[in-house]
């Protein structure tokens, strides 16, 4: 089913880094009937608020930009609120979207459904072929089951259910809590934290060793907007730029960038992770989709977001 732009479009999560992503791009787009309800006003976990909502609205399409969302020590501290908040919000969402008729649904997962030690670049053929990487298994686990309850609505009553596996995401509105956040904008914080200490020395997690991949988070929501506006072939898809760097590179990049000239120490007795984590693209390229923002460019803009907004960073706190 391709969405038009009257179409009434639900955009779960649309406070988060992705789903504000996504609701500013429609929104510039022309999409003039979006769908936006904040945490206090439908809690996703309450499955009785989540059903009257959806039976009420009745959206004509839905968007699962909402999920508990956090870095390897938060992953690792919280695996029962990863697991089953994860599992609840989306089963609430996609159920009841399914119950209220709705024709088209994307749901947003990561790459970390994928084995530890997938064969790299890691293609969408390899879910469910090996074990995941232990620290972020929670979340994992409860994307898989998002990925198939979408898969088994669309291979049971052919509903245009799509799932969009976007690698790691930053820009504006990350989460900066140092306790909770990912490794971009944990790097991006420190170092402008130090460089305005004198150029304090920074300490990194790990060993720097392993490679990642980034991905600008405007294009996610092109992604999105793509998979909406059009049928297509599969159920699963990949999204990132299909290119991987150390994260001592990365380090180096976001240093010059903030323009932090002390000492970087790296804490190796943190774990790395999976050592190397790079998305086969090409499924989606086939599609017709491919990234547009450049990581040196997409740093410079979340750095800059960043500095502009001081006073008002998004901090993450789990209880
Ligand atoms: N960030 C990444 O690197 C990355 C990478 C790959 C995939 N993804 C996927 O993209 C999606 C969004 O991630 P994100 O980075 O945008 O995360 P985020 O910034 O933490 O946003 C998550 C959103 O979900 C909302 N939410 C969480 N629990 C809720 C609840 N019980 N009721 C109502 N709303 C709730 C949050 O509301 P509050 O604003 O109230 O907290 C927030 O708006 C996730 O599915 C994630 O797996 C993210």
């Amino acid at each position: 089913m391709n969405v038009k732009k009257t179409d009434k479009i639900y955009i779960a999560g649309h406070k988060g880094m992705v789903g504000s992503a996504i609701y500013r791009l429609l929104k510039h787009r022309g999409y003039n009937n979006l769908l936006v309800r904040t945490r206090n006003e439908l809690d996703l976990r309450n499955q009785g608020e989540v059903v009257h909502f959806m039976s009420s609205e009745k959206p004509k399409a839905v968007i699962i930009a909402a999920a508990k969302v956090g870095g390897i020590l938060a992953n690792n501290q919280y695996p029962y609120q990863f697991l089953r908040d994860n599992l609840i919000i989306q089963d609430n969402l996609i159920n009841s979207a399914f119950e209220n008729g709705v024709k088209k649904l994307i749901f947003l997962g990561s790459s970390c459904i994928y084995p530890k030690f997938a064969q790299q670049p890691m293609s969408e053929d390899s879910l469910l072929t090996g074990e995941l990487e232990p620290t972020n298994q929670w979340y994992a686990i409860a994307k898989i089951a998002g990925v198939k309850q979408c898969e088994a609505i669309k291979k049971q009553f052919g509903r245009d259910y799509v799932s969009l596996m976007p690698t790691n995401l930053y820009g504006p509105g990350d989460n900066f809590d140092l306790e909770t956040s990912h490794v971009l904008p944990a790097m991006i914080r420190k170092f402008h934290d130090a460089k305005e200490d004198n150029h304090a020395p920074v300490r990194l997690w790990g060993s720097g060793s392993p490679k990642r991949e980034f991905l600008y988070v405007d294009d996610v929501a092109d992604a999105v907007e793509f998979a909406l506006t059009r049928e297509l072939s599969s159920n699963l898809y990949n999204v990132g730029s299909g290119i991987d760097l150390f994260i001592k590179e990365l380090a180096e990049k976001i240093r010059e960038m903030v323009g932090h000239k002390g000492e970087v120490l790296w804490d190796a007795d943190k774990p790395d992770g999976t050592p190397r984590k790079l998305m086969d693209v090409s499924k989606l390229k086939a599609e017709g989709w491919e990234y547009s923002v450049k990581l040196e460019d997409g740093i410079e803009q979340t750095y800059n977001w960043f500095r502009s907004n001081l006073d008002n960073i998004r901090e993450v706190k789990f209880d």
